[in-house]
């Protein structure tokens, strides 16, 4: 069982009472990961992940050295703590986090998103936030005209700036004049640096780059972004084509393969993604990564769905995001053929008919490891 540490800073998984370190005496390559579970399903899937890469390491020949971190709402609740900066410190040592979902209906808004998830971001400066949205077999998708290939497309969001940048504020509250302001942040230097990641990976896969913006009515914004997107595209050798943020949704449902690689800003980001998991089988299959490419931090990944308190507990949450998330993780760390291991599995399991429960999806997922991907 993960995670089993009572302070909120980051335990060796030894130190917790478990781990696997023993088992990498001799490996030659050792990652070291934290599991921050979080709260409701988020340590139900994140489990269910971790044993997985623990299979695939095993097979593939590279150790894990798990650590545990309960920062989240239970530990909020208890002691006040969202993220004390001795447990960012330790955080920071490890070489990528596992996130669960974080949340509880007993902590107001705002608290854990802006306290912990964006802090995380902004202070680990995680400025790509990486979501692949892939139709997968057996799923059958939210619109049946499309096959597998017509919906493969990753959604690369700017993860630092925007409209989650916590400009702005309240004056005159408690008045008929309250007014509040939510300012939009767009560098040239936070632009360009998300769209070099966006357009090197668009040159690994079909050479294609959608910029989606709204620079119709963002003028200053919009401005800014496209001519960033141009000068990055055509550096890398990228095609480069602008859908608007509107057009881009009913694209998205009605012909997706317009799409491979899109790029856009923090909030566009954050909506599109969510639709494009409902396109692909719902939010328990989408899985997200917020990644500095330049890998002088952890990375984080986690499933995008949330902590889903009305089915915690119960066996029932869906581990694929959670999975798939880990193996972004994997191939962040350099461990690409683990990293397919995970995703042909859940693609396979699929194929069959997808489990009911976390326990079945669990089992599976282990038989399909252990077979080395023959059933896939
Ligand atoms: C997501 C979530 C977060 C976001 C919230 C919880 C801060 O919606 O990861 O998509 O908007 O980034
Ligand atoms: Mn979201």
């Amino acid at each position: 069982m993960a995670g089993e540490v009572a302070g909120p800073g980051v335990a060796s998984a030894e130190a917790a009472g478990g781990g696997v370190a023993a088992g990498n005496a001799g490996r030659d390559r050792v990652h070291v990961i934290t599991h921050l579970p979080g709260d409701g399903v988020g340590p139900e899937v994140t489990e269910v992940a971790r044993v997985c890469v623990d299979a695939v390491a095993a097979q593939r020949g590279f150790g894990v050295e798990w650590r545990g971190c309960q920062l989240g709402g239970r530990h909020y609740l208890t002691t006040g703590e969202v993220l004390p900066d001795p447990a960012l410190a330790e955080l920071r040592q490890s070489d990528a986090i596992l996130l669960g979902a974080v949340g509880t209906p007993e902590v107001p808004p705002g608290v854990l998103e802006r306290g912990l998830l964006l802090r995380l971001r902004f202070e680990l400066d995680l400025y790509v936030n990486l979501r692949p949205s892939k139709l997968r077999p057996g799923i059958g998708g939210a619109v049946g005209k499309h096959g597998f290939d017509d919906l493969d497309l990753v959604i690369v969001r700017e993860n630092t700036e925007g409209l989650y940048a916590g400009a702005g504020g309240t004056v005159h509250r408690g008045t008929e004049f309250e007014t509040s302001t939510e300012e939009s942040l767009n560098t040239w230097a936070g632009i360009r640096r998300c769209v070099r990641y966006a357009s090197q990976l668009a040159a690994t896969r079909s050479g294609r780059l959608t910029l989606v913006h709204k620079t119709n009515v963002l003028t200053h914004a919009g401005d800014l972004w496209y001519r960033v997107a141009r000068e990055v595209a055509a550096e890398d050798g990228v095609e480069l084509s602008y859908a608007h943020v509107d057009a881009a949704c009913l694209w998205m449902v009605d012909d997706p393969k317009r799409f491979d690689v899109i790029v856009t800003d923090n909030l566009f980001g954050d909506i599109l993604s969510d639709l494009g998991a409902a396109l692909t089988g719902g939010l328990g299959y989408a899985p997200s990564g917020n990644i500095n490419p330049d890998r002088t931090v952890p990375s984080i990944f986690e499933p995008v769905h949330g902590s889903a308190p009305d089915i915690a507990g119960k066996g029932l949450a869906n581990p694929a995001g959670a999975v798939l998330s880990a193996a972004l993780m994997l191939d962040h760390l350099g461990e690409s053929a683990a990293a397919a291991d995970l995703e042909s599995a859940v693609n396979g399991i699929l194929a069959t008919g997808a489990p009911a429960s976390t326990g079945e999806w669990e089992k599976a997922l282990l038989t399909r490891l252990a077979d080395g991907g023959r059933l896939g």
